[in-house]
């Protein structure tokens, strides 16, 4: 069995607002960036959640960070989660590989359970990072580039697409389209108040330039918002031939007339050699729309959102299931670690609902939690993430081929929403 050993010349806890120059100052070093501290420390100040913050301490000086913000996180069946997304970990270059990041991960993930969330979500630079900690990539996203020279649609678009100049109220209309959105779309999360006002460039931020770009709204027959797009452009020329290309940062619409009549307005633009979407679902309906689905490519498939379900029981019983299915699951945390832990709970779900209760019963399956986590979203198959996460055991023959079609969904999962 492996200890983990905790090195007790860091102290490990939250920050107070003074030491926000200090701890980006520390960051920095860990991204191979060299911020503003101070200007950034006095833009999030007011705005952060100082019990969320935490910094590792050699002394008084910042070695190691991690934060998490409160978010909510839309599932299968359109439940809804409350979540913790984790954000801007990094441990000083000189303090790495001495359990620091471990040691955070642990304060951060009790603190959560403390504060009733059910998942925690994350991006992870480096993919080998995370999964020790219970995480597992359960959003698949993509870039598409639609070529849209000669570009025809299957059918003509309705309603109206506007031009319009970046304001609080344009910001509102988007952030109104987004909410009704997202509750229906499993994986994505709301989004905190002030980022649309530095999505749409009304707020300067020291973490980079200021957005410059455009925004369309579309509207229905009644004039009603139900879609938006925001995209900025850089010019090019190839043999006097314009081939601009345009940077889509968000297309979001309620009703396929909606989707349908943005991707038109894209596509006919002059002067603009290719438009390139990342962050999409690799299930994006575009190429659908088009005589030649080819002229929409996909590319860059790979892992977007991380879960790690903090609540286990909470967390399965809080989604929807598309099938019947009665499991005991045994998850197991810190796998071969002195910290090791095991929840066991029956999970019985039907087209209804679910009730997911901590059990004595045997388990039929016992699996790492960074496998669950993956799947339960239901578009990782439960039966491709064991295999990065120490295999699964199998107490009752079947088990684990229930238990892969059971979370699995039809329509995969996306989240927009990146931090
Ligand atoms: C990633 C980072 C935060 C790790 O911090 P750390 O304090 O060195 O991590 P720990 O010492 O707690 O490592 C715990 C375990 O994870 C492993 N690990 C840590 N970082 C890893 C990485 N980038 N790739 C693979 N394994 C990694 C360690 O080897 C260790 O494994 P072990 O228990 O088998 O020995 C740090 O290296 C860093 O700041 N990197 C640059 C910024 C970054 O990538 N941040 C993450 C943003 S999402």
């Amino acid at each position: 069995m492996k200890t983990q050993t905790a090195d007790p010349s860091f102290d490990i806890r939250l920050i107070q607002p003074d030491e926000t120059v200090a701890w980006f100052d520390a960051l920095g070093t860990a991204f191979l960036e060299r911020f503003d501290s101070a200007k950034i420390a006095q833009e999030v100040r007011p705005r952060w959640d100082y019990w969320r913050i935490w910094g590792a301490f050699e002394g008084d000086t910042v070695v190691g960070c991690w934060r998490s913000w409160a978010t909510e996180l839309t599932l299968p069946g359109s439940g809804r989660a409350p979540g913790s997304a984790v954000t801007t970990v990094g441990v000083r270059p000189t303090h790495r590989r001495r359990g620091i990041l471990s040691r955070m991960a642990a304060a951060d993930h009790a603190a959560s359970r403390d504060r009733g969330e059910t998942v925690a979500l994350l991006y992870a630079a480096e993919y080998p990072i995370y999964g020790r900690f219970g995480y597992g990539p359960a959003v698949t996203h993509a870039t598409w580039t639609l070529d849209p020279v000669g570009v025809r649609f299957h059918e003509a678009a309705t309603g109206s697409v506007e031009l319009v100049k970046p304001s609080f109220e344009v910001a509102e209309s988007m952030r109104a389209v987004f909410d009704a959105w997202r509750l229906r779309q499993p994986g994505e999360i709301s989004r905190r108040e002030y980022t649309w006002q530095y999505d749409v460039g009304l707020l300067e931020s020291g973490w980079g330039p200021t957005w410059k770009g455009f925004i369309a709204l579309h509207r229905d027959a009644a004039g009603a918002v139900d879609g938006y797009v925001r995209y900025r452009a850089q010019e090019k020329w190839t043999k006097g031939q314009p081939r601009s290309v345009v940077e889509l940062d968000e297309l979001h619409a309620l009703t396929d007339a909606a989707y349908l009549a943005l991707w038109q307005f894209l596509a006919n633009m002059d002067w603009v050699g290719s438009i390139k979407a990342e962050r999409r679902s690799p299930a994006e309906r575009l190429p659908w729309l088009l005589v030649n689905a080819r002229a929409a490519d996909v590319s860059g498939t790979g892992d977007g959102l991380w879960v790690k379900l903090i609540d286990v029981p909470g967390a399965l019983a809080a989604r929807g299931y598309e099938r019947e299915g009665a499991l005991v699951i045994e998850s197991v945390e810190g796998r071969g670690t002195s910290g090791e832990t095991r929840t066991r709970v029956a999970l019985d779900a039907n087209l209804a609902g679910a009730t997911c209760k901590p059990t004595k019963r045997a388990a039929d399956l016992t699996l790492d939690v960074a496998a669950l986590s993956a799947a339960y979203l239901g578009g990782t198959r439960l039966r491709d993430a064991i295999l990065a996460n120490g295999g699964a055991d199998e107490h009752r023959r079947g088990a684990l081929a229930e238990a892969d079609a059971l979370f699995a969904t039809l329509d995969p999962p996306w989240c927009s929403t990146f931090f």
